[in-house]
């Protein structure tokens, strides 16, 4: 038996990926822009294996069994692999070999935390890894399993071209600047409670390319310059003007959604308070300490530097209180020090409109595992 376990982490958009120009290519209308977060907190976890005792390709997904097969993008990203492996000649072994796939993500998939990124990512890089090609050009591949899945390929800052030739071959995602670069770039990420089912991402993009007429506008006219603004707001590391690209992106994003017909809607109102108290933050503190992003659904993603953490948290604390705290951890991930730091006075939007916060930070890309901490066992069925 042929056997690799890899991890891959989960990355956030500044400039928002929306609307496709090819739908079986997952080629994008617009580039886009990432951060990759830490797999300290969250990540996908993926072992594959190949055998000739397996008779057919069987996926296990955070404990559910699927049929491999019959998912197209998944499939797509296994021939892919495939290709490019017998294309290189002499690979590890016979690429007939069924394989037995475990993913598992550590974070909770229905908080709709970007986890499709996190799970094709891993599933290429594993497979690649398991195929000997892991060397070679991924991010198509990875694109083709989920647009959003190409920029959790690198870790820090990733920028995802959205290209030109009709086959994909030059849509493709690269490093703008290492987690070194810019290492004290920390995330929240706050759980908004909230149950209501969203439409997902790619059929929420398909309808919006479909009714919106400012959609066109955004990605031929803003997007390009955004894209050139926030490029150099990261590499001076602006935090001012990064702050200030990313919350107005995300602004036009779930503007273009709610210009979709029938409309999008994402954020509610705790997402809107939630915003609301980022600015005011930044006007009590007479600058910009802290942004908001928000992909599709409620939850918020706030950037910020590991200086302001405390005080951030703190005032969070006092806007959006949580008597749960007791049982459940608040603030989970890494710790926040000098915790009891109250820099603002806020009055309360309520208790519990948020479930819990997650502390983590800028991140490397996907690595590989040792074979003991695989989630197959010797016989290929999970552990
Ligand atoms: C709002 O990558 O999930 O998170 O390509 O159809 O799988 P598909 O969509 P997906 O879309 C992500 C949309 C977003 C913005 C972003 O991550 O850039």
């Amino acid at each position: 038996m042929f056997q690799q376990t890899c991890i891959a982490p989960v990355n956030i958009a500044v400039i928002k990926y929306w609307g496709k120009r090819d739908e079986e290519l997952i080629l994008p209308i617009n580039d886009s822009l990432s951060m990759t977060l830490s797999t300290d907190q969250m990540c996908a976890k993926t072992t594959a294996s190949a055998s000739s005792n397996f008779k057919e390709n069987v996926m296990w997904l955070n404990g559910e069994k699927v049929a491999f097969d019959e998912n197209p993008r998944s499939a797509r990203c296994l021939k892919e692999i495939k290709r490019i492996a017998s294309a290189k000649g002499q690979p590890k072994f016979p690429l007939n070999l069924k394989l037995h796939i475990c993913s598992e993500n550590n974070f909770p998939t229905a908080a709709g935390l970007a986890s499709s990124a996190a799970g094709y990512a891993c599933l290429v890089y594993t497979l690649a890894c398991l195929y000997g090609v892991e060397d070679e050009e991924l991010t198509q591949i990875a694109r083709q399993g989920s647009g959003s899945a190409c920029r959790s390929l690198d870790g820090g800052f990733v920028h995802w071209k959205k290209g030109d030739n009709p086959n994909g071959s030059d849509s493709l995602a690269h490093q703008v600047i290492s987690p070194s670069s810019w290492s004290n770039m920390r995330v929240l990420i706050l759980v908004v409670n909230d149950s209501k089912k969203k439409t997902s991402s790619t059929k929420g993009m398909r309808l919006c390319v479909e009714t919106s007429e400012l959609i066109n506008h955004r990605a031929e006219k803003i997007v390009p310059q955004r894209i050139e603004n926030i490029t150099k707001a990261i590499k001076t590391k602006n935090f001012t003007d990064f702050a200030e690209i990313t919350m107005k992106d995300s602004n036009q994003f779930h503007a273009i959604a709610l210009d979709t017909f029938p409309p999008c809607i994402y954020m509610n109102d705790v997402s809107h308070s939630i915003a609301e108290f980022v600015h005011r933050y930044n006007e009590l503190a007479g600058e910009t300490k802290v942004a908001y992003t928000f992909d599709a659904g409620p939850n918020a993603c706030l950037y910020l530097e590991e200086e302001n953490v405390a005080g951030v948290v703190a005032g969070l604390k006092l806007a959006f209180p949580n008597d749960n705290a007791g049982n459940v951890e608040y603030v989970k991930g890494i710790p926040i020090n000098g915790q009891s730091y109250e820099a603002y006075k806020f009055k309360s939007n309520g208790s519990n409109l948020l479930k819990y916060i997650i502390h983590t930070k800028i991140g490397e890309g996907p690595k590989r595992l040792e074979e003991c901490e695989g989630l197959l066992n010797e016989a290929g069925e999970p552990k």
